[in-house]
């Protein structure tokens, strides 16, 4: 007992040496322009850095949130995690509304570069279900959606599809989308519904072949929540398709955008996510990417009812 209080005393004494030299090298000469840089980043959501710029502001703020000890971050209020991702887009500094809304309708439009990007994710996403054997007219279920420009892109490959999202301004603007299909010869094939993944089940009618859910079920408050109350959505023998989720150093990489936007920005790890899977009663889980776990590149899975 004795043993162990001493043990606990020197971890403790050990965490705060480490937690005072974070504060110390944030602090200090070597962060100075990060600090700068992060005091107008704060102030300026769109402010251009570049690639070294957005790693060294994100040390830097690991460093002092750490000294702090609130990195890593934890989220236990599940009603303030929903209304943050509810409001990210208003909460934005240095930007309107307007804009950003205008932003995230015309995803993936945003230039050739990152056109390119979310072009290549639709394509691998679809080259995936199709090679899992399923074709058009098949039912989807997408959860995060945004403002539901993938499950547009679905509708126009001929797949019926189910947009849900835990914003009603996303799925407000992702309405009109619905519009834009039916000016295309696609009507009747997508819809959008507003609702958190954890209980996405409460939300939409009917089974589905596929739920996937391309780069937001890192946004989720309970991740393990969301899995279950997907696997309540689909068919026997459906498929779950986990797209382009964050592995491991997001967490870190990302956390300068997750604390400006205030949002739910983590990193998973592969094992974490089989286990999380098959412990959900997932059968079949295939880890299709990355093949080397590198702790960066994206993880593709997927998983049958
Ligand atoms: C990074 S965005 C990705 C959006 C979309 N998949 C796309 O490619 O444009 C993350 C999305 O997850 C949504 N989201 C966050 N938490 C959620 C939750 N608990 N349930 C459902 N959607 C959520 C956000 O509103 C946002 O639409």
């Amino acid at each position: 007992m004795e043993t162990r209080k001493i043990e606990e005393n020197v971890e403790a004494k050990r965490q705060s040496l480490l937690q005072r030299m974070s504060g110390a090298l944030a602090a200090s000469f070597l962060f100075g322009r990060a600090r700068a840089l992060y005091e107008e980043n704060r102030l300026h959501w769109n402010m251009p850095l570049n690639k070294w710029q957005k790693l060294y502001v994100g040390t830097y703020m690991i460093l002092r949130d750490y000294a702090q000890g609130v990195f890593p971050p934890v989220f236990e209020d599940q009603q303030k995690a929903y209304q943050a991702e509810m409001d990210k887009l208003k909460n934005l500094e240095g930007t309107t509304l307007e804009i950003q809304q205008t932003a995230v309708l015309t995803k993936p439009f945003w230039g050739s570069r990152t056109f390119l990007k979310y072009a290549r994710g639709f394509s691998r996403l679809w080259g995936v279900i199709e090679g899992l054997g399923v074709r058009p007219a098949s039912r989807f279920l997408e959860l995060g959606c945004g403002a539901g420009w993938m499950a547009e892109f679905f509708g126009m490959a001929g797949y019926h599809v189910v947009g849900t999202s835990i914003a009603p301004d996303e799925v407000a603007m992702a309405q009109k989308r619905v519009a834009a299909l039916e000016a295309k010869g696609c009507g009747g094939r997508v819809s959008y519904a507003v609702g958190p993944m954890e209980s996405v089940r409460e939300i939409v009618d009917g089974e589905f072949d596929v739920v996937y859910v391309f780069e937001a079920l890192h946004h989720a408050f309970d991740w393990r929540q969301a899995i279950e109350s997907a696997y309540h959505c689909l068919k026997p023998d459906g498929w779950l398709v986990l797209a382009s989720e964050p592995n491991v150093l997001h967490t870190y990489i990302s956390y300068r955008t997750a604390r400006l936007s205030n949002t739910h920005e983590i990193g998973f790890s592969k094992r974490e996510l089989i286990e999380g899977l098959k412990a959900h009663g997932f059968k079949d889980v295939r880890a299709l990417a990355p093949r080397w776990n590198n702790l960066v590149s994206q993880h593709w899975i997927v998983a049958r009812k």
